[in-house]
Formats: C-alpha cells, structure tokens, sequence
C-alpha cells in the first residue's frame, strides 16, 4: 500500500479567506515578514508582535476549512496504508477538517508551529491558547508567553517524524506552497531520493516545480478533491 507524505502551505486555506504570505506586494498583512516574524523583531517590540499575532488568532474564527482540507481529512481516515500530513500553516483548519471527518488521531504535524498554542520563553511549555496573548499572565516559572509560532532561524517541529515519514514514503504531494521556505521545500529532494513519486497541486508553478515529476496548476478547492477522490477510488 502507498505511503504518501503531503505538504501543504498557506495556499490551501486561500480560498478559506486566509491571506498567504507571499502576495504581489510581498508583505504579510501589511508586514515586512521579518517585523513580524523573527526572534528578533520579538525581542525589540513584543507588544506589536503579540498583537500581530492575537489579530490572526481572531481571525481564525471568522474562517473554516475549504473543499480542500476537508479532502485531505478524508484520505487521513480512509487511507489504508502509511500517511503523514505535514503542514506549515499555523492556522488550525486541518484539525477542524479532521474534526469535522470524525478522525479521532489526525496524522498531522504542524511544522511552524501554531496559532492555537503558547509557548513559555523560559521554560518551552506549550499550552492550548484561543484568546489575546497580550496582557496574558506568565508561565508559571515565571517565563512570558510567546506565541508558539517558529520563527525564521528557529527551528521547525517534528523534523524527526517528517524524515522518517520521507525516507519511508512512496508518494509524495506538495500543496498550496511557493517552495521558498527551508526545510519544506526540500522535502521534494528527500523523498525522491527515497524513490517516491511526487506531484505538486498549486495555483501556479512554484519555485521548486521543476523538481516534481508531476505537477497540476489550479485551486486547490477543486485539484485537492479530485486527486483525494482518485487515490481513494485505487485503495
Ligand atoms: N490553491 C492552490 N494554491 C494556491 C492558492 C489556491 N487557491 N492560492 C495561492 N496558492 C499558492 C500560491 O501560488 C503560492 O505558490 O500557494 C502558495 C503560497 O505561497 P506562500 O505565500 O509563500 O506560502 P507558504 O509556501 O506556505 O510559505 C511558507 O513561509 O513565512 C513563512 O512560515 C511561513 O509557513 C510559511 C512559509
């Protein structure tokens, strides 16, 4: 049976109303990334940080998963075979997707962190956080509450799981992601090294298409399901 490795990115929850990071005027809701982004821009004005941060974590309320999460819920609860859904949004779309498909224990790895989640800056405890982070309470070692979000120049989570899931895979799928962000876009590289077959499903070609043996160009509201629909019908 298949085991199969998705990748999705900010491009999978457009059509869900969230903005994706690299627009035409490349600043992320009015921000240069890296004011917002960073450990550094954290370290010198946490309060528009925070803020920046508790505006996205409203917004998710204002928001639910698309045609495409929804597909993807599906092949993680009827898939058969080895699965791994890697996913570099931080939004929670694909839990509620999984939620909503009844899947008890979603095969699903939020690789930047996510937006539902606090982080001590002491003491790395992660907690369940659906309100404003500013003006919230300290850990109690003391430590401020971040948000649980990996920044450029941290490092991602799960990188264990994802590489065991990527040298063990036969397929490979990337999703709604430009391919500019290291490690992800050097996920395609590893599982082709590891003999898997690979497809891109993307609104336009990425940076990275080249390196996918198959590539289809389209809303991931329609190309999500119809490929889910297909892989499901050959279990
Ligand atoms: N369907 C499919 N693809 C789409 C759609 C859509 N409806 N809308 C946009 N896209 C594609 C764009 O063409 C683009 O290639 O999604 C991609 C989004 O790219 P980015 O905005 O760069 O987002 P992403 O690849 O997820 O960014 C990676 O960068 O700043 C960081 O940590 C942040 O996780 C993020 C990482």
């Amino acid at each position: 049976m298949t085991a199969i490795v998705v990748l999705t990115g900010a491009g999978v929850s457009a059509e869900s109303g969230l903005p994706t990071f690299r627009g035409p005027d490349g600043r992320w809701e009015g921000h240069r990334v890296e004011d917002v982004a960073t450990p550094e821009a954290y370290a010198r004005d946490p309060v528009l940080v925070q803020r920046f941060y508790d505006a996205r974590r409203a917004a998710l309320a204002r928001v639910g998963p698309n045609p495409a999460h929804a597909a993807l819920a599906r092949l993680d609860r009827d898939w058969p075979g080895a699965f791994l859904l890697v996913t570099q949004n931080v939004d929670d779309l694909h839990d509620r997707a999984a939620a909503e498909a009844g899947v008890a224990e979603p095969r699903l790895v939020h690789m930047h962190g996510e937006l539902t989640s606090a982080l001590c800056g002491r003491c790395g405890a992660r907690q369940r956080w659906t309100g404003d982070l500013s003006g919230a309470p300290d850990c109690p070692c003391g430590g401020r509450l971040r948000p649980d979000i990996v920044w450029f120049g941290e490092m991602p989570y799960a990188m264990d799981r994802i590489d065991a899931a990527l040298s063990a895979c036969d397929l490979f799928v990337s999703i709604g992601t430009s391919g500019a962000v290291y490690p992800a876009a050097g996920f395609v590289a590893q599982a082709r090294a590891a003999g898997a077959a690979t497809l891109e499903l993307n609104l336009e070609p990425s940076a990275g298409s080249y390196l996918f043996a198959e590539t289809r160009h389209g809303p991931a509201s329609r190309l999500v399901p119809a490929w889910v629909d297909d892989m499901l019908a050959r279990a």
